[in-house]
């Protein structure tokens, strides 16, 4: 029985995982974003409104927001530049880290 657990324990680590690392990771994108807070803030809450925010944004609109820049859908030629060097996972997991700051007010439950 033990060891039955163990390996189901074993598979749902197994599936759990790529798709963990397939929806970003909030402390790699911390660290991703070091080059991102001259303009957005160490948090997303940048102050200079020229920016946009991007804290408590939904995290699937700033992936979105950030493939588009690279694939030129979207644009604009400062984050155009910044978009060309990311990975996809280096998106998913900026846009984790982004998403997970407290920001935007939800208006629905003002
Ligand atoms: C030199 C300043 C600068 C830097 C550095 C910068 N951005 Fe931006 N970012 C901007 C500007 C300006 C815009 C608005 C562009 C537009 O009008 O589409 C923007 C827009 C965005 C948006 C869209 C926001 C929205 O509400 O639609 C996202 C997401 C974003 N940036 C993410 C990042 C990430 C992630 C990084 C780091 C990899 C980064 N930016 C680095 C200036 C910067």
């Amino acid at each position: 029985m033990r060891y039955l657990y163990s390996v189901i324990i074993a598979l749902v680590l197994m599936s759990a995982s790529p798709l963990a690392a397939a929806k970003g990771d909030v402390q790699s994108g911390e660290q991703k974003s070091q080059v991102c807070h001259a303009c957005h803030g160490s948090d997303g809450n940048g102050t200079d409104p020229s920016y946009p925010k991007l804290a408590g944004q939904h995290q699937d609109y700033l992936a979105k927001a950030l493939r588009d820049y690279r694939s030129g859908d979207r644009n604009n030629a400062v984050m155009a530049a910044f978009a060309q060097a990311l990975s996809d996972q280096d998106i998913e997991d900026l846009a984790a880290f982004y998403a997970a700051k407290p920001g935007l007010i939800d208006l629905k439950v003002k």
